[in-house]
């Protein structure tokens, strides 16, 4: 494992088959093939707190080196992971090494889960390393401990869509950046989830600068999940997703602009939500679209405000935005009683959007897409706003949404879909110096898990707000001085937790 013997053998590949033949009589059914998830650096298989099942890659039916990388546990349990399985044990690789899947050709979620920990004798911050699969970079000199941090988070899992051609074989790899001696790969867990084509179907129909369609989508791109939000409602688990893909769907109230947050409710109970042949259940869960955030009761106060998201994401890519709609209560059920505009980035992107008219009647879900580019390096703030379409004389004076996904699109180019690492907020930064210096933090942190918790809730929704404030604001605002915005309309404050990022 050491570094010489890796420059010694540069073309070593060491390998890692796993089959995802289909689980009922080896058929190729299509849409029911095996699910697999790897316990990286596990010896046995194990539940975790979702009841995902996951098998230890260490089994011998997984392995076929005994050279692949080193099983290592970590040194120290966060109390907000949410399971040890995956993320206490890892499997640490001083050299590149692949993992190959044998999964039907066509899309599966590809999920990496890390916990970035010091394993053995390696330190957290050494980890630095690629990843690849089906040919495409994913991460490319990622850095888990800054990028944790930068979301404060102690996990992270990243999820990407990718395409798995006729070959049948997804070839994942992890290589540690070259630079030092030191630098290291790992991960805790690899998810890898069969899904139909949920992406290339719907053609977009916006793009900044209002040039139509620059760019289609082809079938083989690779896209990472950036943002999955359920609009006005609460998180929803893994193991509450639609179609068993096991997304997880986060809370959009840390992503509202400023203290107009609109009004966030759930279906009226004599609603049911009837999903139509165009929109199959997994393309999100009930959950999502049986709660939403529209704009309030007062059409002067909605005319004069843009119910506004601001999402970070990375510059210079191409971003698929998914708008999940649905009318949930009880006076709209009619064309043209709410009709709104969704600008993106300032920009038109829709106008007279009238959800009846889209979907057919009220509990009826229905979806849009709009393609984004960006240019520039570094991370950039996209903007996403509604605000009431006056123009067909409405009865409402309002606006709706009940989630959003923000996917990035690889580059053609060079098959790229990796950037550069966050930066930390100062901030984050102070909180870990702090858990560092004081071994009696994590006790009180115990204790006092609450308050803590609230605190770093606080503290999370503060830097968001700041973040955006800073970067708009003509003068440099508030890394300091900015007060925490209390969640309005009762809200549940997010969760600490990992960030599908
Ligand atoms: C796959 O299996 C399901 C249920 O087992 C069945 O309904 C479906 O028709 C099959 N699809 C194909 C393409 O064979
Ligand atoms: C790991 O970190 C500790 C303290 O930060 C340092 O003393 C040690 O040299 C580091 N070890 C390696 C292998 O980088
Ligand atoms: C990873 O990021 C952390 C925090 O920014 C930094 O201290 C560390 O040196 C980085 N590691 C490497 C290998 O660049
Ligand atoms: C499938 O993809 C792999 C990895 O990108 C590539 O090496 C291989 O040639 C492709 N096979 C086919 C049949 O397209
Ligand atoms: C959108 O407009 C706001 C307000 O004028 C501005 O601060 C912001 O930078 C704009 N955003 C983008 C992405 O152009
Ligand atoms: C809403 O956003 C659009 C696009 O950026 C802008 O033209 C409009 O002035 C905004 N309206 C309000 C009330 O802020």
């Amino acid at each position: 494992m050491s570094m010489a013997n890796s420059t010694a053998l540069p073309c070593l590949l060491l390998l890692t088959i796993v089959s995802l033949a289909a689980a009922n009589g080896g058929g190729s059914n299509s849409t029911h093939s095996r699910q697999v998830r790897l316990a990286c650096g596990a010896s046995a298989s194990a539940t975790d707190s979702d009841g995902r099942a996951w098998d230890g890659d260490s089994a011998s039916k997984f392995l076929t080196s005994t050279k692949s990388g080193v099983a290592a546990r970590a040194t120290y349990h966060d109390p907000s992971l949410p399971s040890s399985v995956p993320y206490m044990m890892a499997r640490v690789f001083a050299s590149s090494h692949t993992y190959t899947f044998l999964v039907r050709p066509g899309r599966v979620f590809l999920r990496l889960f890390f916990y970035p920990s010091d394993y053995g004798n390696r330190n957290a911050s050494s980890a630095l390393f690629g990843v690849t699969a089906g040919g495409v970079t994913l991460l490319r000199d990622f850095n888990a401990s800054q990028s944790a941090l930068a979301v404060d988070a102690a996990y992270l899992v990243r999820e990407f869509s990718v395409n798995v051609n006729s070959s049948g074989r997804l070839d994942v790899t992890f290589a540690p950046s070259t630079g030092a001696s030191s630098h290291y790969a790992f991960v805790n867990g690899i998810e890898v989830v069969p899904t139909p084509d949920v992406f290339t179907v719907p053609v977009p129909t916006f793009a900044n600068g209002g040039r139509p369609d620059p760019m289609p989508i082809r079938a083989d791109t690779a896209f990472q999940t950036m943002y999955r939000l359920n609009v006005g409602g609460t998180a929803v688990s893994p193991a509450d997703d639609s179609g068993s893909f096991y997304r997880t769907w986060d809370t959009d109230f840390p992503y509202i602009f400023g203290t107009a947050v609109g009004v966030s409710s759930k279906k009226d109970s004599d609603v049911t939500i009837r999903y139509p042949p165009s929109v199959p259940p997994h393309i999100a869960p009930e959950g999502v679209y049986a709660s939403a955030r529209s704009m309030g009761p007062d059409p002067q106060i909605n005319l004069n405000y843009n119910l506004t998201w601001i999402l970070t994401v990375d510059a210079g890519f191409y971003y698929l935005l998914r708008f999940h709609f649905c009318e949930i209560q009880n006076p709209i059920t009619r064309v043209n009683q709410r009709s709104f505009y969704i600008y993106i980035n300032n920009q038109t992107a829709q106008e007279q959007m009238d959800v009846i008219t889209r979907s057919g009647g009220i509990g009826v879900p229905v979806y849009t897409n709009y393609l984004v580019v960006t240019t520039g390096s570094g991370q950039t703030d996209m903007w996403v706003a509604l605000h009431p379409d006056p123009g067909s004389r409405p009865q409402y004076y309002d606006a709706i949404l009940n989630g959003l996904e923000v996917f990035k699109l690889q580059t053609y180019g060079s098959n790229n879909l990796a950037a550069a690492n966050q930066p930390i907020p100062q901030k984050q930064l102070y909180q870990k110096e702090f858990k560092r210096d004081s071994a009696v933090a994590a006790v009180v942190g115990r204790v006092a898990a609450g308050a803590l918790l609230a605190a770093l809730i606080g503290c999370a929704c503060a830097c968001a707000i700041c973040r955006r404030r800073r970067k708009y604001a003509s003068v440099a605002v508030c890394e300091t001085d900015c007060v925490p915005e209390q969640p309005a309309h009762g809200l549940r404050s997010p969760k600490k937790r990992g960030k599908v990022w």
